[in-house]
């Protein structure tokens, strides 16, 4: 079985024939260290978000500073087309500083994969930078805390789409309480200081309800149809 055949099957997706070659990945996927590493290279050049990186690193405005062993500022390319955001970073990736470095990381990889992505093409951030303590919810002085700074990623990335994971991470940048099955079924395109959003399934949701899998297929065909002609209908 082909690499591109075992991503789609564990997108729950047994048959997909994209008509578009230029959206066929050809090589295996760079994860973990290596992606780190490239991420690191790309923010070091990048004087606007290696400043706004150190202002997350002393941030002391809530209480997570208090527990987190590092701060999860947010890895990829500067620009990047795409913009992922998920809830917050969980044990692992608050020891080595990367988002989605466990088992939701490797769901999100085949999700990115799936629509012709490597994760080292996108950009990846939290709402929160930080862990809260046993992985609770995020609280919502929390969040209002730490929105500024993912606002400020957003502008200097400047994302075609973001994709959001979960309903955190929707409602919170939506400043919403609107649920997640209404922001993903309204038909409508929401925007984030100007940039269109894609709301969907976060992947540690998906491992625990894999028939969710085809509906947030839909929610990533969305997403890629407006990187492609700027339209998701
Ligand atoms: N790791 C992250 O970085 N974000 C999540 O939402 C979950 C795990």
């Amino acid at each position: 079985m082909d690499i591109r055949t075992r991503y789609l099957q564990e997108m729950g997706i047994t048959q997909w024939v994209s008509r578009d070659p230029g959206l066929h990945p050809t090589s295996e996927m760079v994860v973990g260290q290596n992606l780190n590493i490239k991420a690191k290279d790309f923010i070091q050049t990048d004087q606007v978000m290696t400043d706004l990186s150190a202002q997350v690193d002393i941030c002391r405005q809530c209480d997570l500073h208090r527990t987190r062993y590092t701060t999860v500022f947010g890895v990829g390319p500067i620009p990047a087309d795409l913009m992922i955001v998920g809830e917050a970073p969980s044990a692992e990736d608050d020891r080595q500083g990367i988002p989605f470095v466990g088992r939701a990381g490797q769901l999100l990889a085949s999700m990115l994969f799936s629509i012709g992505f490597e994760l080292e093409d996108v950009y990846i951030a939290n709402s929160l930078k930080c862990r809260p303590p046993d992985d609770r919810d995020p609280l919502a002085e929390e969040l209002a805390h730490c929105n500024p700074f993912l606002l400020q990623q957003i502008q200097r990335i400047q994302p075609k789409v973001i994709l959001t994971l979960g309903k955190v991470a929707v409602q919170s940048l939506l400043n919403t309480s609107e649920s997640l099955a209404q922001l993903r079924n309204s038909g409508q395109l929401r925007e984030v200081v100007g940039v269109p959003l894609i709301a969907t399934y976060h992947p540690a949701y998906l491992l625990q309800s894999p028939a969710a899998k085809s509906e947030s297929w839909k929610d990533l065909c969305r997403a890629r149809q407006l990187l492609i002609n700027g339209s998701s209908g």
